[in-house]
């Protein structure tokens, strides 16, 4: 790669943070958890400390804290925005997010998501296909298609999305770098807090004069649209809509970048249903799908009790703070038979990696559109794609953001 490279240090300590490295499979330990819909959770474990590990605060000011695990349980959290609030993001991201939409609860979540999602429209989608993510994904398969072989996490995966998301703001290419930089700054608010608040400020500072620029003299690019986006007479402020740029870069690049690496190594791994996908492309968004249920980039979100309730016959007090369990959730054994395995033929039916109610992703079909450019034109570049036999093989890894940390690869040159 060239300009747009980035430098992955900051990235591999956000990686490690995420239990990178010592989380190879968690879904045994789901697996119990699920059997009982809701358990308590252990504030050690989930900050992945030893059971008497010292804690720098006193775990009695700690809210309750729960696990959520079954798919029953998952969605009735998710799709009641009224008994369960999203409100707590700010607290752990708000300083150095801004405002953003993850932690909006209704009516205010209701009126600002129809403004944002006239930045996602069908029509946006298919100029970005053709414009943007297909230029970017052949502009990194450039760099080694000559060679033969390749590590495709660092070559494609990691640097496609966010470049394709540096590209839907219209920021200048040569900026990517540093734009990359402080986003994962951002998102590593819990290892360095000042570090974080420094970026956010830059970030701030970057960002305020293209908005600017856009208001007055508007192109078709997203920072253009929300600029101008309108909604009962509402425009976006300045603010809200640079705190939605800040949350683009965790919410659209580092997802969609393990999602993508994620279903690879499900094909690389079983090299059957690799062929068949590759024979017959029409299975590609299958695949995309059971990719996303097999292993979801992100597994946990996190939302707060608004009164004493239950769900699934478990009592919840007000204020208990719920790790809503995605991934568990997709590998409920009440949904798909044999759960733990990676099978793109498998019955359809619709997994949770998305989320689900109110705060379902607002990129989904981006998500997908970047996923199934990349495949595609991996299968058409480079031909007989296949594991690198002198290699260590593949595995996904991490706690809460979860990704292969290499996929080596060969393939025929012509
Ligand atoms: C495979 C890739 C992706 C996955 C697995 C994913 C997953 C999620 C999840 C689970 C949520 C809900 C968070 C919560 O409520 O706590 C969410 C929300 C959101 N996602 Fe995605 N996302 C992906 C890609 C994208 C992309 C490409 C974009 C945009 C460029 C995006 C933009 C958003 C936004 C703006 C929200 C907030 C929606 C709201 O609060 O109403 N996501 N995403």
């Amino acid at each position: 790669m060239t300009e747009q490279t980035v430098d992955t240090n900051p990235f591999d300590e956000f990686n490690r943070a995420m239990g990178a490295g010592t989380v190879t499979n968690p879904y045994p330990d789901f697996a119990s958890m699920r059997a009982e819909h809701i358990v308590p959770a252990d504030v050690r474990q989930l900050m992945g400390l030893d059971a008497d590990a010292e804690l720098d605060f006193d775990p009695a000011e700690v809210p309750p804290l729960y696990t959520v695990s079954s798919y029953d349980a998952v969605q009735e959290v998710l799709r009641d925005g009224e008994r369960f609030s999203s409100a707590g993001y700010a607290e752990a991201m708000g300083p150095v997010m801004g405002h953003t939409i993850l932690e909006m609860d209704e009516p205010e979540h209701r009126a600002y998501r129809s403004l944002i999602q006239q930045a996602f429209s069908r029509k946006a989608m298919e100029m970005w296909e053709q414009e943007l993510v297909g230029p970017i994904v052949d502009e990194c398969i450039d760099a080694f298609a000559a060679s033969g072989k390749t590590e495709l996490v660092s070559e494609l995966h990691f640097p496609f999305p966010v470049n394709v998301i540096a590209g839907l703001l219209g920021l200048p290419r040569s900026d990517l770098p540093k734009f990359h930089r402080w986003a994962v700054e951002i998102i590593s608010v819990g290892i360095d807090s000042a570090n974080a608040m420094n970026a956010s400020a830059s970030l701030y500072d970057y960002l305020v004069g293209f908005v600017h620029e856009r208001r007055d003299s508007p192109g078709n690019d997203m920072i253009s649209v929300l600029a101008s986006a309108e909604h009962d007479g509402q425009r976006l402020t300045d603010d809200e809509i640079i705190a939605f740029c800040r949350l683009l870069l965790p919410a659209g690049a580092e997802t969609t970048y393990r999602s993508s690496a994620n279903l690879m190594c499900g094909l690389l791994t079983h090299p059957d249903q690799m062929d068949q996908v590759r024979t017959d492309r029409s299975l590609l968004p299958q695949a995309i799908e059971e990719g996303l249920r097999w292993e979801p980039p992100l597994l946990t979100i996190m939302r707060t009790a608004t009164g004493e309730t239950t769900v699934c016959g478990v009592d919840l007090p007000h204020g208990a703070v719920l790790i809503v369990n995605m991934g568990a959730a997709n590998h409920d054994e009440s949904r798909w038979a044999d759960p733990d395995s990676f099978d793109i033929n498998r019955q359809s039916t619709s997994h949770i990696a998305f989320a689900s109610g109110p705060h379902m992703c607002l990129g989904m079909h981006l998500a997908r559109m970047e996923t199934k450019v990349a495949i595609n034109r991996i299968f058409d570049r480079l031909p007989n794609l296949r594991l690198d036999p002198d290699a260590d093989p593949p595995y996904i890894t991490g706690m809460t953001f979860r990704a292969p940390p290499r996929l080596d690869v060969v393939f025929d040159t012509t």
